[in-house]
């Protein structure tokens, strides 16, 4: 083994696991070795058998001869506490983990300092799409205003096969999971906990906010029917899972996870499959869009590959937002114009609408579209998971929050508190 080459311990040896193996076998000019390998199950067949093949993960973080460890584990738990003995053992650390992460920022964030050590975790958002060091290096400034994305892989395959294949959900989410895409407790992507996570940790690199879980509203596609889909498809949208967190006045910034029906105008339509796409919005330079594959090992494989190299270049995340003076604290005094869908008339009465726009009653289903303070989403949202079958954002654009403030008449003083604004 060359001196000048990491020596990498890789501890979960599933699907991104055994990617990354494969990957780095094609990118002999990154300088890492792979020294041991753990993995969980010894009884498991598998395709790859590397050579140091072990079943316990303290031979990798309490090894003298290993200076990075690269965790790919599933849970969150066991995962901190590798990582955590890792960095006080002097090991740099690579991890794909969101929840982990998103769940720990603090904590990850003081462990770095105190150890000198880095963690990077680019793939643990976007797969292969580079976007927390560039939200961190390029975006290093005071104009990004918007952060909007798919940043489901599985969920976005899924609508686009109920959508553009008439696939039923069923047959969609076992493909997503053949696939490798799906978490190995599909819940996690479907339900919207998988994009939360990814958000929150883009929100602390792009605004410098740390967003504890519990305080962003999040709603997944597992309630969506036939019926969703061709209240999309007669109005020429698309039903997409969408992340947004967004710049609102007074220096707060207001983030939330639900599907939205997307028109054809924006840069999200064509972001098909397991794809994700992020648009970057800021003051002086519009609108970017970072697009490209979000699940699956090798995509995510080489996102991995891609924090190694950094290491082996000393980088580590410097968390510039967050040291500014003054970073956004978070909002919910945002306004909504949301679609419901629900089997009992008499779930209207639990919806927490400020204005109603559009209402079916029907005899299979009804549904209401009307506008709601983001703030009453949270509160009620035990109540919402329990009786609404399925909810969207009715409309979604890229123009700045400020323009739909001040120009569009969807804001309605009388009704909302004086200082909601609608964004979306
Ligand atoms: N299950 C995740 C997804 C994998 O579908 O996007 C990548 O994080």
């Amino acid at each position: 083994m060359n001196n000048n080459q990491l020596k990498i311990g890789i501890i979960g040896f599933g699907t991104v696991g055994q990617s990354l193996y494969e990957v780095l076998q094609k990118s002999p000019s990154t300088k890492a070795a792979i020294h041991t390998v753990v993995a969980k199950n010894p009884n498991k067949q598998r395709s790859i058998v590397p050579e140091n093949l072990k079943f316990n993960a303290s031979e990798i973080i309490n090894s003298n001869e290993i200076d990075t460890v690269v965790e790919l584990i599933d849970d969150d738990k066991e995962a901190l506490k590798l990582v955590k003995t890792a960095l006080y053992n002097g090991k740099n650390v690579v991890s794909g983990n969101k929840k982990m992460i998103a769940e720990n920022l603090e904590e990850i964030i003081r462990m770095q300092q105190d150890t000198g050590q880095s963690i990077l975790y680019d793939a643990s958002a976007c797969g292969s799409i580079p976007v927390i060091r560039n939200l961190e290096e390029y975006y290093d400034n005071d104009l990004l205003q918007n952060i909007t994305g798919i940043l489901n892989g599985s969920s976005n395959y899924i609508l686009t096969q109920m959508y553009a294949h008439h696939k039923t959900y069923e047959d969609a989410l076992a493909e997503a999971q053949e696939n490798g895409f799906a978490e190995s407790n599909p819940t996690f992507d479907v339900d919207g906990y998988d994009a939360m996570y990814k958000l929150i940790i883009l929100t602390l690199h792009g605004f410098g906010t740390i967003v504890k879980p519990e305080n962003v509203f999040y709603t997944g596609i597992s309630g969506i029917s036939g019926n969703d889909i061709s209240f999309a498809r007669e109005k020429g949208l698309k039903i997409k899972l969408i992340a947004h967190a967004c710049k609102v006045p007074g220096n707060k910034v207001a983030l939330f996870v639900m599907p939205a029906f997307v028109e054809p105008e924006n840069y999200l339509y064509n972001v098909d499959d397991e794809f994700n796409g992020v648009i970057i919005e800021g003051e002086a330079y519009d609108k970017q869009l970072m697009f490209g594959k979000g699940a699956g090992g090798h995509p995510t494989g080489s996102a991995v590959l891609s924090d190694i190299s950094a290491l082996s270049h000393q980088y580590k995340y410097e968390y510039k937002k967050l040291h500014l003076p003054n970073p956004p604290e978070v909002s919910e005094d945002v306004m909504l114009k949301m679609y419901f869908r629900y089997q009992k008339p008499e779930t209207i009465d639990i919806l927490p609408l400020q204005t109603i726009e559009e209402q079916h009653i029907g005899p299979q289903y009804h549904y209401t579209v009307g506008t709601v303070k983001l703030a009453d989403l949270l509160i009620n949202s035990d109540n919402l998971r329990k009786f609404v079958s399925f909810m969207a954002l009715r409309r979604i654009s890229n123009e700045s929050i400020f323009t739909h403030y001040q120009n569009k008449n969807y804001y309605r003083q009388s009704l909302a508190p004086v200082n909601a604004h609608l964004i979306l």
